[in-house]
């Protein structure tokens, strides 16, 4: 393997002059050879420094990394997931064959799908208004109480399928912060409300404590009525016990789901209860249908590996340190969001599978925004800053406002306006032109000139799709899944524990008691002086 990542350096330290410009001179079909499409999806990676050299010894370091291998493990249920020693299984909950799929020598899948039906039975109930409040109302509002995977999934796909909403209005707590809270809750009526409390662990302390707020602000309303209000999701049913929640609302998922990957299963209820069964369902065949093209494509038609070797080549090889996500389809704007802890607590990590140090950069900084907002606020950096950021674009070919067709071309035409841009850039030599054009001469030309000159050849990528359909959603998602699983086997890391997360949990329970008056000496000088400027005044009798 150290082969290949010796070679691809050497091939980027020897072809780094070229441009992508000349790379498509040279090529001019570079668009076909770069870019690769399956259902609809098409992702185009010609708009990178990607030579045919370096595809070669990518895909080479992807099959030394055994990556065929590793992906049928994935879809076998093997425990890939060391350190925690299970299976990462998502792909089981949007599996609608009926095929096998085991652990342990059990097949999980008759529990999955009889989850599923429990799920649709439930949601379609509150849709349809049979399943009644406390009050013989139907149900008009769901609140989910959850965060992490609890949370960005729900948040990000309810939001992307707005058009296809026509049940009950579904909203999000997630923040500890008192204020998400109150401001959710507020203008919405006990009386119709149900409380989704989402969990995987039932343990999160933010979870936990939104959910008694939450409950408390039930029962003022409603009594001991309340807990007819509440319906739990996680894969530690005996918590959920603790809340008197009756075991027919709630919804169990097994420990091989992890949190971030979980949106395909109960964590999807609130998205199930806005979108209803079909939507839902063809969220997961399109999911499925990736999964499929995951694990028969060739590696080199394969857009989950195509998006993982660019990724691969960007970071380690380019040694660009981010990336961002740049959605030109603001139904996807809390997709940045999504991916970033999707892609952020998966493969930000310095240590092997066999726990030695990595010694080559791994993943990359996520954010983003959706476009074109993203425009007029960082983009000035993209274009002319001192960092090179990968750009990856998404796109459909249309919206689902038809009568605003002209609202679509321009997002089009700026969402290619702008990959155009980063590429080609602007010599000093037109900038000096365009100078001219506008009247200036002498030294404030030259001056001028360096201002309007932009460097290009900054890559970008592009995933273009006929319309944000349900589907089409699925596709995505489990595109990006799957880029990171692809990222993550190249480097030799596990994508799918979360260490980095607990240490500040841990701090933050021993924290408590002092910001609530104890004392502890130890404690560093900036933590102690923090805490003294963050105890308020005590009232004055
Ligand atoms: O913050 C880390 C994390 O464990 C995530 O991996 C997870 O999605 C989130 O917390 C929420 O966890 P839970 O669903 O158990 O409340």
């Amino acid at each position: 393997m150290n082969k290949f990542w010796a070679q691809l350096s050497e091939h980027r330290r020897r072809t780094s002059a070229t441009t992508i410009v000349e790379l498509f001179r040279d090529a001019p079909d570079r668009f076909q050879s770069f870019s690769a499409e399956c259902d609809g999806m098409l992702l185009d990676f010609s708009k990178t420094s990607l030579d045919e050299t370096a595809l070669d010894l990518l895909v080479e370091l992807a099959e030394q990394a055994d990556l065929p291998s590793k992906i049928a493990e994935m879809f076998r249920g093997e425990a890939i997931n060391v350190t925690e020693q299970r299976p990462a299984l998502h792909t089981a909950l949007r599996a609608q064959s009926g095929a096998a799929v085991m652990v342990q020598g059990q097949d999980v899948m008759p529990e999955v799908l009889h989850t599923l039906q429990r799920m649709e039975g439930f949601a379609g109930a509150l849709r349809s208004g049979d399943h009644k409040s406390a009050t013989g109302a139907p149900f008009t509002d769901v609140v989910n109480i959850g965060i992490g995977g609890s949370d960005l999934g729900p948040v990000m796909a309810t939001r992307a399928l707005t058009p296809y909403h026509d049940g009950p209005r579904c909203h999000f707590v997630s923040n500890v912060d008192g204020a998400d809270v109150t401001d959710t809750l507020k203008g919405l009526d006990p009386q119709t409300t149900l409380i989704i409390i989402a969990s995987k662990s039932f343990n999160t302390i933010e979870t936990m404590t939104n959910a008694n707020t939450a409950i408390a602000w039930l029962r003022t309303a409603l009594g001991d009525q309340a807990s007819e209000h509440l319906a739990a999701v996680s894969s530690a049913l005996q918590k959920t016990a603790g809340f008197g929640i009756p075991p027919e609302r709630v919804f169990g998922f097994a420990d091989w789901v992890g949190g971030r990957y979980s949106i395909w299963g109960p964590v999807g209820l609130p998205l199930l209860i806005a979108v209803g069964r079909e939507n839902f369902r063809a969220m997961l065949s399109g999911a499925a249908a990736m999964d499929q093209h995951f694990q028969t494509a060739d590696l080199r038609q394969n857009l989950p590996v195509l998006l993982g070797l660019v990724g691969v080549w960007h970071s380690t090889i380019c040694g660009y340190a981010s990336r961002a996500i740049l959605p030109y389809d603001q139904r996807l704007a809390r997709l940045p969001a999504y991916l970033q802890q999707l892609d952020m607590e998966s493969n930000g990590k310095s240590v092997t599978l066999e726990g030695e140090k990595v010694t080559r950069a791994s993943g990359p900084i996520v954010w983003g925004e959706a476009g074109t907002n993203g425009q007029h606020a960082f983009y000035q950096l993209l274009h002319q800053g001192t960092h090179v950021v990968p750009a990856e674009f998404l796109v459909a070919a249309s919206g689902h406002e038809m009568e605003l067709s002209h609202h679509h071309d321009l997002l089009k035409a700026n969402c290619l306006a702008q990959s155009e841009a980063l590429m080609t850039g602007r010599s000093v030599q037109q900038a000096r032109e365009l100078a001219q054009s506008r009247g200036y001469s002498g030294d404030d030309l030259d001056r001028m000139a360096a201002h309007l000159t932009f460097p290009g050849n900054r890559p970008s990528t592009t995933l273009a799709y006929p319309r944000l359909t349900p589907f089409a959603l699925g596709q995505l998602i489990a595109l990006y899944e799957h880029r990171v699983f692809t990222e993550g086997t190249l480097w030799g890391i596990n994508s799918f524990d979360q260490w980095g997360v607990e240490l500040g949990k841990e701090l933050a329970v021993a924290l408590l008691p002092l910001i609530q008056g104890a004392t502890d000496p130890t404690k560093d000088g900036s933590t102690l002086g923090l805490i003294a400027k963050l105890t308020p005044p005590k009232p004055k009798h």
